[in-house]
């Protein structure tokens, strides 16, 4: 049977009276999925520690008629953190989904013997501290009402090691086997934890040689792979990596 669009597009609300989190929103594949989801009908809670970044997505969340809040915070500051967290759960009564997508890795690319305890500690704080801390303060209320969604944004570096990142690698490599630990703490309340690892995603420029696809993923291409595990389609699920890196060429 033949249905108009707007038919379509209501069928397509996938998350239609659902609240999601998504951390590092203004720039990137935050911002992608931050979009991706409002559109398809959820009330989102946009994380961000730069205001111009969420000043941006603003315009864009507005020109969606979307429901938002906009959180400026540093995922790195488990104060700022849980408090946000809170207010989110407030506002809206539960968090049903969790991206946690914050990330650090431009500083700088050099060998691990050169580099200052300085900067893998500032990326552990953001990269894996900052998803520990806000997982712990939504999960009560998902365990609570046995649902949830929780995707958190790794990377290929963290399955396959990359030279120059070694710092990087590991963070990711941490959050990889975080989601699949908690995966199974969570199971019996039927609340998912799965992550995403992107290759090489054109946020800041291509790199063709990377991928036998011969280009870089986009922003969209990773929120549609993080909202499809958000979404209850995806509902059995859980403790899983999904990589989406265009068939990366080299380890
Ligand atoms: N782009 C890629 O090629 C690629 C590849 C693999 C993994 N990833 C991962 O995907 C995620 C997003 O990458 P991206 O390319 O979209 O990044 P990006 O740099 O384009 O955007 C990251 C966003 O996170 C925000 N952020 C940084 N530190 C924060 C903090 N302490 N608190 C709150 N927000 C903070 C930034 O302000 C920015 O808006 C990261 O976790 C990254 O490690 C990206």
């Amino acid at each position: 049977m033949l249905c108009s669009l707007n038919e379509q597009e209501e069928m397509n609300m996938r998350f239609d009276g659902k609240c999601a989190i998504v951390t590092g929103a203004g720039r990137g594949i935050g911002m992608a999925t931050a979009l991706l989801l409002a559109k398809e009908g959820a009330s989102v809670v946009a994380v961000d520690v730069s205001e111009a970044g969420l000043a941006e997505l603003e315009a864009q969340l507005r020109a969606l008629h979307a429901d938002y809040r906009l959180a400026a915070c540093d995922v790195s500051d488990e104060r700022a953190v849980r408090m946000m967290a809170a207010e989110a759960i407030a506002c809206y009564g539960k968090v049903d989904i969790l991206v946690n997508n914050a990330g650090i890795y431009r500083d700088q690319l050099m060998p691990f013997v050169e580099q200052s305890s300085a900067l893998w500690r500032r990326k552990m704080e953001i990269n894996v501290l900052g998803m520990m801390d806000l997982t712990q303060a939504v999960l009560p209320q998902m365990i609570e009402r046995r649902y949830g969604k929780i995707i958190n944004v790794a990377s290929v570096a963290g399955v396959y090691g990359l030279s120059n990142m070694v710092d990087y690698s590991a963070t990711k490599g941490a959050q990889i086997s975080f989601s699949l630990a908690l995966a199974k703490e969570v199971g019996p309340y039927e609340i998912n934890v799965n992550a995403v690892s992107p290759g090489n995603i054109n946020t800041y420029g291509e790199s063709p040689q990377l991928s036998y696809f011969g280009r870089s993923g986009t922003a969209e291409e990773c929120a549609n792979v993080i909202a499809f595990l958000a979404s209850d389609e995806a509902h059995y699920v859980s403790g899983q990596n999904y990589v989406v890196d265009g068939c990366r060429k080299t380890l």
